[in-house]
């Protein structure tokens, strides 16, 4: 029998209860393990039945903790005792003036009654918290250093360092909607030093975190939860008007940096594709503090996406930006290994598209111009913003990677294809095409928008031919028998934007969840497969090289963290790569929710850090 998490007492929990007799106090949450005190979400449950799609909306809120969020405390070293980072919390009112308090109270009456329109609807599933942050998708509190973990095996000599791993993990108790991509950032990490390992989590405390904090509530729109048709168009005028009175500030960023990871010239940096990224500092002990919003010294002027493509050769790195609203609806640029910009490159595209990841080859980078697009109109007309445009192409961009402007890019349209991840790409001269390893996902707006068919989530490989402007697609795991939905994974990253013999990739069944990885022969179709047990799952598997001078691709291991919904135990395994067999595990001292992308950050490298 499972064990419900005990750790979801941590919710920052109203202090006034709003529109009671809207909300019921009861059961949907707490048979969650939620506690039941709190104000719960919405009265009447869906009228379909769960079944994760996937994450990305949530609810709205009105509501005062009852008891004000704790700060976090960082370690700073092994023996010292903790310190403080963060201003101490204050208590809004004493802040505002007279017309401030007054605009907020009627501002907090206009959310209520727009709390009781939301809540005269069932959610679809894909706003549905009970449903989205259910189980071990439910967030945990912040954790401060555990040193001396048990860990049963030996952790191979190789691995000294910081394996850290991404996340969504929401702060408040959502009241009505809400996706699982909405949740506050935070990073799972753990320390590996000679064979002893360490674990913290902390939130990174974005500009909407600490400001929510503050006021003992969300009041931040949800990018997918609750930015949907008339009443997401009322979120996002009551949010201005909150701006306008000074009540918020939305002009130091909105986003959750809670997707990706990448270490880079000295920084950790948290990011999610609506933002700037934060850095996040991986103290002495093994901690994390956020350091703050990090605009590479003043030369980023845009958001940035979460999956920024490292070059394992130059040392630079290579990202998007995209725009849902103003042309340009989409920007290229790199950075040098020292941090230095490029000039932005615009890329024309007709309507703004979403562009989650984007992959590079020696010499070129590979943009996926795709049929998930962004129509706000929509949302008068009461739907989605993010839709599935059946009618658009879908493409691939290839762009040289030092191009000054797009006049050289190359368009090849490779129909209804939608990657939401692209593992790899290369470049084959000798039949002028690029190839991009990627799983495609139907239907393609499945993780956004409810929809009755089945996710499916294929490895592919793409053949793009620059000179004839033709495209291929076929699965790569050639037995059907062998077919499942692969998410969430990598090649071996010495050989990022080069020909790549293996993927390590997500079993994302039953999906949403995690129950094992697989190591994809890219070449031939074979597929072994690594199960984490009948009550285990997982999520994206990191794969860490030996070294930067193995000879053989595969040599290193696969890092993932696993839960055990029986025991409700979460741990580090640690994978060979070669064998699929495990070298060691690390026990860890709570639990890990299901999360996004992780990254690894070598001893060697951490001493260089800013
Ligand atoms: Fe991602």
């Amino acid at each position: 029998m499972a064990i419900a998490p005990n750790s979801t007492s941590f919710w920052a929990t109203p202090q006034i209860q709003v529109l009671v007799n809207t909300f019921s106090s009861s059961s949907s949450l707490a048979d969650l393990g939620y506690p039941s005190k709190s104000i719960n979400i919405i009265k009447k449950k869906p009228t379909r039945t769960a079944n994760i799609q996937c994450a990305l909306h949530s609810p709205s809120v009105f509501h005062f903790p009852k008891q004000p969020y704790q700060q976090p405390v960082i370690t700073t070293d092994n023996n010292s005792p903790s310190t403080t980072v963060n201003p101490k919390i204050q208590q809004p009112p004493s802040e505002w003036n007279p017309i401030q308090k007054v605009a907020a109270m009627a501002l907090n009456m206009a959310e209520s009654a727009l709390l009781s329109l939301e809540l005269k609807h069932p959610l679809p599933k894909t706003a549905d918290p009970r449903i989205q942050i259910a189980g071990n998708f439910a967030p945990v509190p912040e954790q401060p250093v555990r040193h001396s973990l048990p860990v049963t095996g030996i952790i191979p000599d190789c691995i000294n360092g910081v394996y850290l791993r991404n996340g969504a993990n929401p702060l408040f108790e959502p009241v009505a909607g809400h996706h699982f991509f909405d949740g506050d950032g935070m990073v799972h990490a753990v320390t590996i030093n000679d064979g002893a390992a360490s674990y913290a989590c902390r939130f990174t405390e974005t500009e909407r975190l600490v400001q929510e904090k503050k006021l003992g509530r969300p009041v931040f729109p949800k990018a997918i939860g609750e930015l949907h048709g008339h009443l997401g168009i009322a979120r996002l005028l009551l949010f201005y008007a909150r701006g306008a009175f000074g009540l918020v500030d939305h002009h130091h960023g909105t986003g959750v940096a809670n997707a990706g990871l990448v270490y880079f010239n000295g920084r950790l940096l948290a990011m999610s594709e609506d933002d700037l990224p934060y850095q996040v500092k991986i103290t002495a002990s093994g901690d994390l503090q956020t350091i703050g919003r990090y605009n590479f010294n003043n030369q980023l002027k845009s958001t940035m996406i979460a999956h920024p493509k490292l070059d394992p050769v130059s040392g630079e790195l290579f990202a998007l930006s995209y725009d849902v609203v103003s042309k340009p609806y989409l920007k290229y640029f790199k950075f040098s290994p020292d941090g230095e910009k490029s000039r932005d490159v615009e890329i024309p595209l007709p309507v703004p598209t979403m562009m989650h990841d984007f992959a590079i080859t020696e010499n070129f980078v590979v943009v996926p111009d795709q049929q998930v697009v962004f129509k706000l109109q929509e949302m008068i007309k009461g739907g989605s913003p993010v839709i599935y445009d059946k009618t658009k192409k879908s493409r691939f961009g290839i762009l040289s990677k030092n191009a000054r402007n797009a006049s050289d890019i190359i368009w090849v349209e490779s129909p209804d294809t939608f990657c939401f991840h692209l593992w790899n790409a290369w470049e084959e001269p000798e039949s002028n095409e690029i190839v991009v390893i990627g799983s495609c996902m139907t239907p393609p707006d499945s993780i956004f928008n409810e929809c009755d068919e089945s996710l499916k989530s294929v490895l592919s490989e793409i053949r793009l031919n620059v000179k004839t402007g033709e495209s291929t697609r076929r699965p790569i795991i050639s037995d059907e028998t062998e077919q499942v939905n692969l998410e969430a994974g990598m090649v071996n990253r010495n050989l990022l934007g080069r020909k790549t013999r293996y993927a390590y990739l997500a079993i994302a069944e039953p999906w949403p969840k995690v129950s094992g990885l697989a190591k994809v022969d890219l070449f031939t179709g074979e597929v072994k497969k690594y199960n984490y047990g009948d009550t285990w799952y997982g999520g994206e598997p990191f794969f860490l090289p030996r070294s930067k001078n193995s000879e053989e691709e595969d040599d290193g291991y696969i890092m993932a963290f696993v839960h055990d919904e029986r025991t409700w135990k979460s741990e580090l395994q640690i994978v060979n790569a070669m064998d699929l067999k495990v070298e060691a595990t690390v026990k860890l001292p709570s639990r890990v929710p299901y999360g996004f992308h992780g990254t690894f950050v070598d001893s060697k490298d951490l001493a260089d850090q800013v």
